[in-house]
């Protein structure tokens, strides 16, 4: 898998880090919150969760649950650790500043798997996207799920056009974020079983899904 960004803790990534949270109330108010919610009921048990950036899901696991969060930014991890100083997460919650390639998340894996891994507004960035859904399948124990929201490509015109034309500068400044990914065709044509789905959103597309 090719590395990631080396750029996380530059004064850009700061910048970003620090207005993650503001930037995004409206769109969490208007239906993100709550897409999350009806998403992170169904995680149980060992989690994992990719990129868990400012650690926006962390109050909405469960008290028996025990999350590994792993997230490379330092940058984005300043905020995450101070949820939890102040006590907004019913979880155990371990905090790793690494991304999924680190050979740190590997030895962090239960030997029978994780129960779960959760994966928020990340698959749009990780780079090298289809080799890291096959480690998800080796990362999860049988019967394990892999719970997603992502934002993904439009199949409208002139959307599609509009997404594929705006990518290679939004990917710059969004921190390697892609607007035109097919992340749930990609998530089916890989072998995961879909539970349930839900496509919304009238601007942007996004994607819902508990894969098996
Ligand atoms: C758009 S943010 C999403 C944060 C959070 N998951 C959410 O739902 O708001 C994308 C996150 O993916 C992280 N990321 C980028 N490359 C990664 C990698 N290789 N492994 C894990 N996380 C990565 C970024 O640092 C960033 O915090």
């Amino acid at each position: 898998m090719p590395p990631i960004c080396s750029h996380t803790n530059n004064f850009y990534s700061r910048l970003v880090a620090h207005f993650y949270d503001p930037i995004m109330r409206g769109v969490e108010n208007s239906f993100l919150e709550t897409k999350r919610r009806q998403l992170l009921q169904h995680a149980h048990g060992r989690i994992l969760e990719v990129g868990a950036g400012t650690g926006v899901n962390f109050h909405l696991y469960a008290s028996q649950a025990q999350v590994l969060a792993v997230e490379p930014s330092g940058a984005m991890l300043k905020y995450a650790r101070r949820r939890l100083a102040q006590g907004e997460a019913h979880a155990h919650i371990e905090l790793l500043e690494a991304g999924i390639e680190d050979s740190r998340v590997k030895t962090a894996i239960p030997e029978s798997g994780f129960d779960c891994i959760v994966c928020t507004l990340v698959l749009c960035t990780l780079p090298g996207l289809e080799d890291a859904i096959q480690l998800f399948r080796q990362w999860l124990k049988p019967g394990g799920q892999l719970l997603v929201i992502e934002h993904i490509r439009d199949t409208r015109q002139p959307q599609r056009w509009l997404q594929r034309a705006i990518t290679p500068v939004w990917k710059h400044l969004a921190e390697g974020c892609h607007l035109d990914r097919p992340t749930d065709e990609l998530l089916k044509a890989a072998g995961f079983r879909v539970v349930k789905e839900a496509y919304f959103h009238r601007w942007v597309p996004f994607y819902w899904g508990i894969f098996e």
